[in-house]
């Protein structure tokens, strides 16, 4: 390649690699609980289901890890919306909902863009019923 054929692939390249750069990469289901979830899911603070509690998670499973993920979202009792953390995206935080789930025997999955489509039905329909209960 001649000099200035290559000074021309790095100035043809450069913006791709910086948006790569500057993309955010979405953080694991373990790396979101650790930081976040923890505190309280950890010690089972005000009840919050620890990860590894086959029996309590089975039953959470059970109601399905659109509607769990939704609830657990839009925040539930003493659950905080988003584990309040405001900067998490949904699907960090789905992550970190089938993180705990399969530290507690289950095999619910990262969410794909199908399940992440259900979840946000489910937020939906969650907050439209807090509405209408006037506790939203
Ligand atoms: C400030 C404490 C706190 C933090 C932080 C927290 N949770 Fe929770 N979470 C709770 C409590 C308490 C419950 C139990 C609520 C109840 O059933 O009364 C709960 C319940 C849940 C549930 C079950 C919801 C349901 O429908 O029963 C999910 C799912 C969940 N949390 C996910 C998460 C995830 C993921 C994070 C981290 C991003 C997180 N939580 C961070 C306190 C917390």
């Amino acid at each position: 390649m001649t000099r200035k054929a290559k000074l021309l692939c790095a100035l043809l390249l450069s913006p791709a690699l910086l948006l790569a750069q500057g993309a955010p990469a979405l953080k694991s289901g373990e790396q979101v609980y650790r930081e976040t979830c923890v505190v309280c899911h950890g010690p089972g603070l005000a009840n919050a289901p620890r990860p590894g509690d086959r029996q309590v998670w089975g039953k959470l499973m059970a109601e399905g890890q659109a509607v769990l993920t939704a609830h657990g979202w839009v925040g539930v009792r003493a659950m905080p919306p988003k584990g309040g953390r405001n900067d998490l995206s949904l699907e960090e935080f789905a992550r970190a909902v089938a993180w705990m789930a399969r530290e507690s025997g289950g095999n619910w999955q990262d969410p794909d863009a199908r399940l992440l489509e259900r979840i946000r039905a489910e937020e939906g329909k969650r907050l439209e019923q807090l509405r209408k209960s006037g506790k939203g």
